[in-house]
């Protein structure tokens, strides 16, 4: 079985990456991690990939006049790769509208909060802000809007009457974790389509989770 080969961008700690990477450990899994790249050279997530024996590529943002040249340099890097579906993993950077195209519904994104609520930056303090009881995790193709996009994966969890911001990051990155590389499996076995701007699961398919949607196998 041909494994669908995976870029990661990061720029930070890499959790998620470490969380996809562990899932392509095994064999049988239908995706594989040809590179992690960051645009922070000093980001800890580089050192996680190596330990992964995960090749690893750090293209810094600041050595480019622009957006447009810096993300034809990561383009550049990740087809060098062969990579055929991009996974980001908290990059920090947006990208032009031009590199969202080029890499249409091959592009996937994590971000901590249930998508279309607080998109952007601090979406913990916000969603305690609002007094939300339910807040979690979104996966989901990119579209050139700012965290907008069609949903892969979700997952929710409640907020307690005590929880601070680093709580509520910590029940929501555990969720992080799980969903990433459980919706990666799905678009890696095509088992998943975009249609209208929405993802469609195969017919007769229904979710039997509880906080998860899809739940998981
Ligand atoms: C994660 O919580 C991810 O959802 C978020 O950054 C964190 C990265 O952690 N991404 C975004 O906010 C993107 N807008 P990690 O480096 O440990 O995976």
């Amino acid at each position: 079985m041909a494994r669908l080969k995976v870029g990661v961008p990061i720029s930070g700690r890499g959790s998620n990456m470490a969380a996809l990477a562990e899932a392509c450990a095994d064999s049988a899994f239908p995706a594989e991690i040809v590179l992690v790249l960051s645009n922070e050279p000093g980001a800890a997530g580089l050192d996680r990939a190596r330990d992964f024996g995960i090749e690893t590529a750090v293209i810094d943002h600041r050595g480019f006049a622009g957006r447009a040249a810096f993300d034809a340099a990561v383009t550049a890097r990740l087809e060098q790769a062969g990579v055929e579906l991009i996974c980001l993993a908290g990059f920090m950077r947006l990208f032009t509208a031009g590199f969202v195209e080029h890499w249409r519904n091959r592009l996937l994104n994590i971000h901590p909060s249930l998508l279309p609520a607080f998109r952007g930056l601090n979406t913990h303090e916000r969603a305690l802000a609002a007094g939300v009881r339910l807040h979690g995790c979104t996966v989901h193709f990119v579209r050139p809007e700012l965290d907008d996009g069609p949903i892969v994966m979700q997952a929710a969890v409640p907020v307690q009457p005590d929880d601070t911001a680093e709580s509520l990051a910590d029940r929501v990155l555990a969720q992080e974790h799980r969903i990433y590389p459980a919706a990666l499996r799905l678009v890696a076995e095509g088992a998943v389509t975009v249609e209208g701007e929405r993802v469609v699961y195969p017919n007769g398919w229904k979710n039997e989770g509880r906080s998860i949607d899809p739940s998981l196998r």
